[in-house]
């Protein structure tokens, strides 16, 4: 089965960038150093950025792709806690050691903290060379890998740094998921519910009847779920480059979501909040009148066929989220506000607004009676 054919998109970058390939293919890891000149014929020397647990896996495969003896291979710790400026300053200062020049390009090899990571060193070194990425958990490959948004955390909260940087392509090797954690393969699976139910009920259907062949990192359940996924948020970013219109529904469950994983100081992963925002989502769709009636349930059952929770955590002070939703980014003159669904596969589009806020007791109710 390696040979099947890798499935192609072109994703729109705006904003005067190139647009962009998505290929999804078996064996691509073999395969970056050709693709990456392909889409990138001015850089003469690619290096290759990644964590040390996917360095370890993976990126001799890559680095001997990109050229017969190999090429550098910068590491840092694995982990969101290195998502920060020092490392972005460290890896910057050993591409300038290195001597890599203006004709450099960086092969961003692992999940959504190296590409956001080495995204963004790309996106800054001598005012930006081109980035490659190469999504290894299934958050980076349904998600951050595309999409053109890089940077790195502070203190003062998360992603508060970065650029957009277009890659100049993103190549995903599906049968890398058989390295990753259950956890971490269930936690991208949230984005994936996600993007169905957004755009296409089918879809979140599908991967609900697959769950357990995702779970268990089946290549060929794990290889049609990225394409549809990538289907959906490659159309979905090609229409609205940068963030402002049509990309707010991929913020479905994220309003909730953002506001419980802050609450439980990060305790309840982005995948597990992104989860349980989308059922208390659907739940006030159903509440203010716009969502049909029994989108929360079914929801919920497909996000508990793929291991993720529905509902906070026991103990969790929802006090804490109603402060964290006040203060979430989507605030628009002091009220937060929500992507709602017309029903699973379809977002209520109220007067060309994909979100909006909802009364302050509701949300109360919804998140009291989770
Ligand atoms: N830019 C965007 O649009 C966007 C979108 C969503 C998420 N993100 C960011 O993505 C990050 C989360 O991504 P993540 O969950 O991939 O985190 P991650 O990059 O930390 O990967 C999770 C863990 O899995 C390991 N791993 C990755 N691939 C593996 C493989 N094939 N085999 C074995 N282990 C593997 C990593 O070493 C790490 O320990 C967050 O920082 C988030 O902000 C960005
Ligand atoms: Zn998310």
């Amino acid at each position: 089965m390696r040979d099947s054919a890798p499935v192609e998109f072109d994703v729109r970058a705006g904003g005067g960038a190139r647009d962009y390939g998505v290929v999804v293919g078996r064996g691509l890891l073999d395969r970056v150093g050709a693709y990456a000149a392909a889409a990138a014929p001015g850089v003469v020397r690619w290096i290759v950025i990644a964590d040390d647990t996917v360095a370890g896996l993976y990126a001799s495969r890559v680095a001997a792709s990109c050229s017969p003896d190999g090429v550098d291979v910068l590491t840092f710790p694995a982990g969101e806690s290195h998502k920060n400026r020092a490392q972005w300053a460290d890896l910057t200062d050993r591409l300038l050691a290195a001597g890599a020049g203006r004709d450099a390009g960086i092969v961003a090899l692992g999940g959504g903290v190296t590409g956001d990571l080495a995204g963004f060193v790309a996106a800054t070194y001598l005012r930006g060379v081109p980035v490659v990425q190469v999504p290894t958990s299934i958050v980076a490959m349904v998600d951050s890998a595309v999409g053109g948004k890089t940077g790195v955390d502070t203190p003062a909260g998360k992603n508060l740094v970065g650029a957009f940087h277009p890659p100049a392509v993103v190549l995903v090797d599906p049968e890398a998921v058989g390295t990753l954690p259950r956890r971490q393969r269930a936690e991208g699976l949230a984005e994936a519910v996600k993007h169905g139910a957004i755009v296409d009920a089918d879809y979140a259907r599908e991967v609900g009847r697959q769950a357990s062949a995702l779970l268990a990192g089946d290549v060929s359940a794990v290889e049609r779920m990225v394409v549809g996924s990538i289907r959906v948020k490659s159309q979905v970013v090609s229409r609205d480059e940068r963030e402002g219109g049509l990309r707010e529904i991929l913020n479905f469950g994220h309003t909730l979501g953002h506001a419980l994983e802050a609450a439980s100081e990060y305790e309840v992963t982005h995948g597990e909040a992104v989860a349980v925002g989308m059922v208390l989502e659907a739940r006030l769709g159903e509440r203010v009148g716009c969502t049909r009636p029994g989108t929360a349930a079914e929801l919920k059952a497909l996000l508990e066929a793929v291991e993720l929770p529905t509902a906070p955590p026991p103990g969790l002070d929802l006090s804490r989220a109603r402060a964290f939703l006040s203060s979430d980014k989507k605030v628009r003159k002091g009220r937060p506000r929500f992507v709602l669904l017309s029903e699973l596969g379809a977002v209520d589009d109220t007067g060309g607004r994909w979100a909006r806020p909802v009364d302050d007791r509701v949300v109360s109710d919804v998140l009291e009676s989770a």
